[in-house]
């Protein structure tokens, strides 16, 4: 037990210096302008949040294929590195850090999305349950394509370019997403991968798309700038693994080979325990792990800090917090109110439970000038 340590600690993470240890948890906005290209409005909200430790921009689709939601950010088009550009240099100016995550959705896709209408790519031919957004409203999963091993290395280059596109964009690092049920989260479990090749069966086979991506997107930006998420008792799109001990546990230590900035852990939340899931629990992941950890999931103030404390995670992320308290870490020195997100504004639209939420200072002015 380390009391001197909490989230308003500094740390350093590879070469930048976190002011404190609250970190923005990737959050999709879909608030993208035409051609998936980012703009100002995006830049103020994420300048609004630059005084978190580091954030992490939404997931960003590293090619047309990737995309499986109307209106999130690309990486893959000159257009899409110059609106980035707006954002980053807004955020450096304000004195903040970002990394973008880097994401291909595999089979939490639809034809409407995919070039052609084609059929969504995934490790195998096997459909998700239920139904997602498409810019004509609700349509039922279909059963996507499954990969040709020849196929992967345009994957892998795809990410690589992402990478490379992300560096042109100013950003500070990336982060691979391989949680939340999309396509290396679909090659890592096998409830979605029962390829017969290199990168289905074994649990080495199964990490060894999410190992070589890593392995190419560090080749772009130095590992000390490359971050990783997973999310090992995660249920969300469907996903679901019969030994996520033995998968993630893998996974963890097998990351060690790059010495990354960091390992980004979502962590079980309420409907991952409804739903029936195998909570990997994180000490797990720290006992495998030997770089820096970042939790997420339902973490207040106090439990941010218990764990830092407890030295059981070096880093803390946010999401539906820095959702509706752009100013995050002042309210937490302040210990001033919280504002409540507004769920309904979570996905697409504009400014409305975007940018209006008002700082402290705006809400509640005697607080900040007692201080
Ligand atoms: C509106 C919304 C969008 C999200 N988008 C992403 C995303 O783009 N990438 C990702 O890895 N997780 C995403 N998540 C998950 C969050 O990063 C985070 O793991 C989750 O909100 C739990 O943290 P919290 O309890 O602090 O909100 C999203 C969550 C929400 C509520």
């Amino acid at each position: 037990m380390n009391t001197n340590i909490n989230l308003l600690s500094p740390y350093k993470l590879g070469h930048l210096e976190l002011p404190n240890r609250i970190v923005m948890a990737p959050l999709t906005r879909q608030r993208a302008g035409e051609g998936n290209v980012p703009h100002q409005l995006n830049a103020t909200y994420y300048v609004q949040r630059a005084s978190a430790g580091l954030i992490i921009a939404e997931a960003t689709q590293v090619s047309p294929q990737g995309q499986g939601y109307p209106y999130t950010p690309g990486i893959h088009s000159q257009e899409q590195v110059e609106g980035w550009k707006l954002v980053t240099d807004a955020v450096h100016q304000y004195g903040g850090r970002i990394f973008l995550q880097l994401w291909h959705v595999g089979r939490i896709s639809h034809p409407d999305f995919q070039p052609n209408g084609e059929l969504p790519l995934a490790p195998s031919a096997i459909a998700p349950k239920g139904q997602l957004l498409t810019y004509e409203g609700m349509k039922p999963y279909v059963t996507p394509r499954a990969l040709e091993t020849s196929e992967i290395p345009e994957i892998i280059e795809q990410y690589r370019k992402g990478a490379e596109n992300a560096l042109a964009a100013g950003f500070d690092g990336v982060e691979v997403h391989g949680a939340n049920g999309y396509l290396l989260d679909q090659f890592l479990r096998d409830g979605t991968n029962q390829r017969t090749d290199n990168y289905g069966g074994s649990v080495e086979n199964r990490a060894r798309l999410l190992l070589e991506i890593t392995e190419a997107v560090v080749g772009v930006w130095g590992a000390k700038r490359v971050g990783v998420r997973l999310s090992p008792s995660g249920t969300f799109n469907d996903i679901q693994d019969s030994n996520p001990l033995v998968t993630f546990g893998y996974a963890a230590q097998a990351l060690n080979q790059f010495d990354l900035a960091y390992l980004h852990i979502f962590e079980a939340i309420e409907a991952d325990i409804r739903y029936g899931a195998t909570v990997v629990p994180t000490s797990h992941i720290r006992e495998r792990y030997k770089g820096t950890l970042i939790v997420n999931g339902g973490y207040t103030r106090e439990k941010g800090d218990a764990v830092l404390a407890k030295g059981e995670a070096d880093l803390v992320a946010f999401g539906t917090l820095f959702i509706s308290n752009p100013d995050l870490p002042r309210r937490f020195a302040l210990n001033a109110p919280l504002n409540e997100a507004d769920t309904t504004t979570f996905y697409g639209g504009g400014e409305k439970g975007y940018t209006d939420y008002p700082t402290v200072e705006e809400q509640h002015p005697s607080l900040v000038g007692a201080k």
